[in-house]
């Protein structure tokens, strides 16, 4: 196999990793997703290029990655009080420092960095004395039009509210452009089936797609790392768990023998093997006693969604199935899916986050020390749940293992 087998659009990616954002809660609908469709609609309507219209619709896909507490997020999804939280701004800029990082997202990080600035009569075109971008204007609109709609009320006997609400506020909380657009997209009934459709992806990628270019593995790689540490920041005791998990099952797939292109994809699924934890409350995920029964419950269904998510890839399934079988047993009873036929892949991987778990201070428990992690690996192998062989070099290599530091 080589490098020309990984067939994986841009685009497919980014609006996957914007639905999982929205699985923390059902009262989140399907807020980003929602401000992605909006902002797209306003940018074509104001006159923007392709690429600033495929910018506008990353950032409104990605637009709260820096949120990080539920109760936060669900907070943001109030009108009225939403743009007035205390230290607003923050998940802004903490979301343009991640995203930042990856050099094609770099413009949508800008317009995601002050996308809560009130126009405020001219005043918000500076945010810190630096200029705020026309992008983040049209996030903001459209983020506060995606968050109007009331469940259980038809869409079309609300709009003409929303569309008051809004064009009142002109000159006060938003850019008179963006608004002048949004008076003029938000005319038809198409716009607001849209905006509640359960279809948004592919409305969005049919309609704001044709910049949809497929990755070579290089870049798939450097977008699943990025994806791995939007995982990994939201809880300070995981903070680079993915990334970790990913360098050393590239470590052991080598030691292993496994070649370069196999190697590299088992790291993308490293990136990815927790995604689904996107939809665990930082609550639960940073909470030091033990956690309820239904609370394990909510951990326990990761994988499950590791997997949903990642199958509305077309082309990342080989990813996905190494990814979403790294909490499975050789025995069949891990979870979710009872599997005991495990790819060699999937088996490094779950070896490389037991041994990445169990060296992580946790708010429960600190890091093992070397005895005490070897004892339990060999633990897991006698108990049916890990690869003795793929064990057996995690043994012969601990200590070069252990000091690795993030790729
Ligand atoms: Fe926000
Ligand atoms: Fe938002
Ligand atoms: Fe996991």
């Amino acid at each position: 196999m080589n490098a020309s087998n990984i067939n994986v659009r841009f685009f497919d990616v980014v609006l996957c990793v914007s639905r999982a954002l929205d699985l923390l809660s059902p009262h989140l609908s399907d807020h980003h997703l929602r401000t992605a469709y909006v902002a797209a609609r306003l940018a074509e309507e104001i006159g923007l290029s392709v690429v600033e219209k495929q910018d506008v619709v990353i950032a409104g896909a990605l637009h709260d990655v820096g949120a990080l507490s539920t109760t936060y997020r669900l907070a943001l999804q109030d009108y009225a009080v939403g743009d007035q939280l205390e230290n607003i701004h923050v998940h802004g800029m903490e979301g343009y420092l991640l995203l930042r990082e990856f050099p094609p997202f770099t413009r949508a990080a800008e317009a995601i960095r002050y996308h809560h600035v009130e126009w405020n009569n001219e005043r918000g075109s500076e945010f810190n004395g630096e200029p705020v971008p026309l992008a983040s204007h049209i996030l903001h609109l459209a983020d506060r039009i995606a968050v109007l709609p009331e469940s259980g009320v038809h869409i079309l006997q609300q709009c003409d509210n929303i569309r008051r609400k809004i064009v009142d506020g002109v000159h006060l909380r938003f850019h008179p452009r963006v608004v002048s657009a949004f008076d003029a997209v938000s005319l038809s009934e198409a716009f607001w089936l849209d905006v509640v459709s359960q279809h948004k992806e592919e409305i969005i990628r049919e309609r704001f797609g044709q910049h949809n270019v497929v990755l070579d593995l290089d870049e798939l790689y450097e977008l699943a790392r990025l994806f791995g540490r939007i995982i990994d920041f939201r809880s300070p005791f995981t903070a680079i768990h993915s990334s970790m998990v990913a360098a050393r099952a590239e470590r052991i797939a080598q030691l292993l023998g496994v070649d370069t292109y196999r190697t590299k994809i088992i790291g993308i699924a490293g990136f990815l093997h927790d995604l689904g934890k996107l939809a665990v409350p930082t609550e639960i995920l940073d909470k030091p006693e033990r956690l309820t029964r239904e609370e394990m419950f909510i951990v326990k269904q990761h994988p499950y969604y590791t997997h949903r998510i990642l199958s509305t890839v077309p082309g990342l399934e080989e990813v996905n199935a190494f990814a979403s079988l790294h909490h499975e047993r050789l025995d069949g009873q891990g979870y979710p899916f009872r599997r005991s036929e495990i790819p060699l892949e999937a088996r490094i991987i779950a070896a490389a986050d037991v041994f990445t778990a169990v060296s992580e201070h946790r708010p429960y428990r600190s890091g093992m020390t070397r005895t005490a992690a070897l004892a339990l690996l060999d633990q897991f192998v006698s108990g049916g749940a890990l690869d003795g062989e793929v064990v057996a070099v995690v043994r012969a290599h601990f200590g070069d293992l252990i000091r690795m530091s993030q790729p």
